[in-house]
């Protein structure tokens, strides 16, 4: 039977196969990979500890399974296109073969170098075929990849490094981004200075930026490679290895490093990728993440490499050299399922239907979204004016830590709302419970967002801190799996994610943590205190919003919410810079001293009505105050 959803009974068919008996329906997947030896259980587990376990003892490569077994197939069949930022630079074409040559001479390259099964390997990188190379080069010898987003700041590098203790970082001299150049190579040396267990640094030549070489500890990847050609023998790892640490934030201030294994996200992200895009072989598949996300890593590599797909490989950014590049990019490679984040959709909706107006987009069969809520208008205007009304759209929800995606429509198959992601992929068991813990059942229903059965994507622990995994996911609801998202069911059983129910803000989609900004703030020399919320913002989905006590010396508030804005860049990098920084004279407080979040949510919204009992506050005036100052940095 095939392992693609075909119709929408199809889907419902397998959805209860798929909760009447879990293993039977997975192990039926894992069977169609090659394993070096099959496992003697399809699962173990509790959410108590927690222990989750996933084809226990199988022993497998999952990079035999994405390249490997493609080579006598369709060794020819390209595997990777890359599109550089320059539009006039050239695009590679990279096939199933030359991807298993050049990931083999990497892997030569990684052992040769000292790195070995379980070593702990940092990628921070630019979009370029290389840092793939790397990454499943890593999974080939059983090195662990923890891939950091090159917009990170030295000290966020710094802190991934020391928590996972790495002993290697890949990297470039430099990344295109737009029209920037950015001097890559000097943040991971900076980072360096605050770390001690790198102990080699393989350096890509990319942009030409002059760096400086350390003896016996940098090496150029170029140099590195050298007579390391030739087949590298596939580590045989088990099921339950870990294959990468990716970082996220979460609600307390250090980003945990959470923890994923080979076998069961080598079968998620597979099965997911198939049904959800429903992509089909000689299909090109684009999807414009960056390979810093977990969204990167499940479906631009691992998933479709897996599914032998032909992918799409940007380095650039939507709006360079114009706001048309998307598009350009969609007809230059025929782009038949294309992938983006709705923050992207509505900074391209800003420049009207004029710059979609040169390209057919006619190679476009499904359109899908990640990341955070879209709202209604960007969706119509994604499936009108990109999608010329004939593609359906998969809005897909997940996490970092799901591995893969988990409530979504199968494309064209599950009839679709704008903004609900719908239903959940076969395998997936979601509740919804109430602040108690009580499963609302039935729907129309609102409430927290929680799984009740494992699936074979999901973490299995955050690196090094066990307890910490426990408590953040589930420790919340006994028994469950707790997202961190409120969800409404609706009348027709459909999910609708309402975003964070915890101190979490999603800026452009990307997670963050207000109490993580609150502490690069408060490094600020004359920051006493501060409190972050985030607020509904035109592009971004949600702005970041800083109310802040500080002592102004001799500055005027305009240079402190400048210095504010750069310390948070050097601290955390770009993505964290608050949008806005109000100078506030105190925070809204209960006697026992917690800040009201909800009410400085409120004023950060415009919303200056209904803040409810106030006479709670330790001192009810402050409110007024800080109104007062808010509508001033509004002007
Ligand atoms: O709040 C949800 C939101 O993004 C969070 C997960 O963020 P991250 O781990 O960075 O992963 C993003 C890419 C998978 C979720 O808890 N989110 C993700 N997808 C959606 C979404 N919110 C609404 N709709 C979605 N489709």
């Amino acid at each position: 039977m095939s392992l693609k959803i075909q119709t929408l009974s199809g889907y419902f068919h397998e959805y209860q196969k798929s909760v009447l008996n879990p293993e039977a329906f997975w192990e039926r997947i894992a069977d169609t990979f090659h394993w070096k030896k099959r496992w003697d259980k399809v699962v173990e587990w509790n959410f108590e500890e927690p222990k989750i376990e996933w084809f226990v003892n199988g022993k497998l490569n999952i990079t035999e399974n994405m390249l490997d077994r493609y080579l006598y197939t369709a060794g020819d069949r390209t595997a990777i296109i890359w599109e550089p930022n320059d539009p006039s630079e050239e695009v590679r074409k990279i096939t199933y073969r030359e991807l298993f040559d050049m990931v083999n001479q990497f892997s030569n390259t990684l052992r040769a170098n000292g790195v070995g099964k379980g070593d702990r390997v940092i990628i921070y990188m630019p979009m370029v075929p290389e840092a793939a190379v790397a990454m499943i080069a890593c999974a080939r010898i059983g090195a662990i990849h923890s891939v950091v987003f090159a917009g990170f700041s030295s000290n966020a590098l710094a802190d991934r490094i020391n928590d996972c203790k790495a002993k290697m970082v890949i990297t470039s001299d430099g990344n295109f981004r737009g029209a920037k150049t950015i001097e890559v190579k000097k943040v991971v040396d900076e980072a360096l200075e605050k770390t001690e267990t790198i102990e080699k640094m393989i350096v890509l030549k990319r942009t030409g930026t002059e760096v400086t070489m350390q003896n016996g500890r940098d090496i150029w990847w170029h140099d590195a490679i050298k007579g390391h050609e030739g087949e590298a023998q596939a580590e045989s790892m088990d099921a339950e290895d870990m294959l990468f640490i990716l970082y996220t934030s979460g609600s307390t201030g250090k980003p945990k490093g959470v923890v994923h294994t080979t076998g069961g996200y080598m079968v998620y992200t597979y099965f997911s990728f198939l049904n959800v895009f429903q992509y089909k072989t000689g299909d090109v598949f684009w999807c414009s993440a960056d390979i810093g996300w977990i969204t990167g890593h499940s479906y631009i590599i691992y998933g479709p490499l897996l599914a032998g797909a032909s992918i799409v490989m940007f380095e650039g950014v939507p709006t360079y050299p114009n706001p048309g590049r998307f598009w350009e990019v969609v007809d230059k490679h025929q782009v038949n399922e294309f992938y983006t984040a709705p923050t992207a959709i509505r900074a391209l909706q800003a420049f009207g239907q004029e710059p979609l107006e040169p390209f057919k987009l006619d190679s476009l069969r499904v359109l899908g979204t990640v990341g955070e809520p879209i709202n209604e208008e960007a969706w119509h205007w994604y499936h009108d004016h990109v999608g010329k009304g004939k593609c359906p759209i998969v809005d897909t929800w997940w996490q970092t830590e799901t591995g893969g995606i988990l409530v979504s429509p199968i494309a064209g198959i599950t009839p679709t709302k704008p903004s609900y992601a719908t239903l959940p992929l076969p395998g997936i068991q979601p509740v919804i419970v109430d602040n108690e813990g009580r499963e609302l059942r039935g729907n129309s229903v609102e409430g927290n967002l929680c799984i009740k059965y494992p699936w074979p994507g999901m973490l299995r622990t955050t690196y090094g801190d066990h307890e910490r995994c426990k408590q953040t996911y589930f420790s919340s609801f006994n028994g469950y799996y707790f997202t961190g998202d409120g969800v409404k069911r609706d009348e027709d059983g459909y999910y609708r994610i309402l975003g964070r129910v915890d101190d979490v803000i999603n800026v452009s989609g990307h997670r963050m943590g207000t109490a993580e900004v609150e502490n690069a703030i408060n490094e600020h020399p004359r920051v006493i205190e501060s409190a972050v919320v985030g607020y509904p913002h035109n592009i971004k989905g949600q702005g970041i919003y800083a109310f802040v006590i500080a002592d102004l010396d001799d500055r005027t508030v305009q240079n402190l919410t400048n210095e504010i804005k750069v310390t948070v860049n050097n601290i955390i990098g770009p993505i964290a810079r608050p949008d806005k920084v109000q100078i506030v004279p105190g925070l809204p407080k209960t006697r026992s001293g917690k800040i009201m979040r909800r009410i400085l949510r409120k004023i950060a919204s415009g919303d200056t009505d209904n803040f409810g009992d106030t006479s709670t506050l330790l001192d009810p005036d402050v409110v007024d105050k800080i109104m007062e100052g808010a509508r001033e940095i509004d002007q």
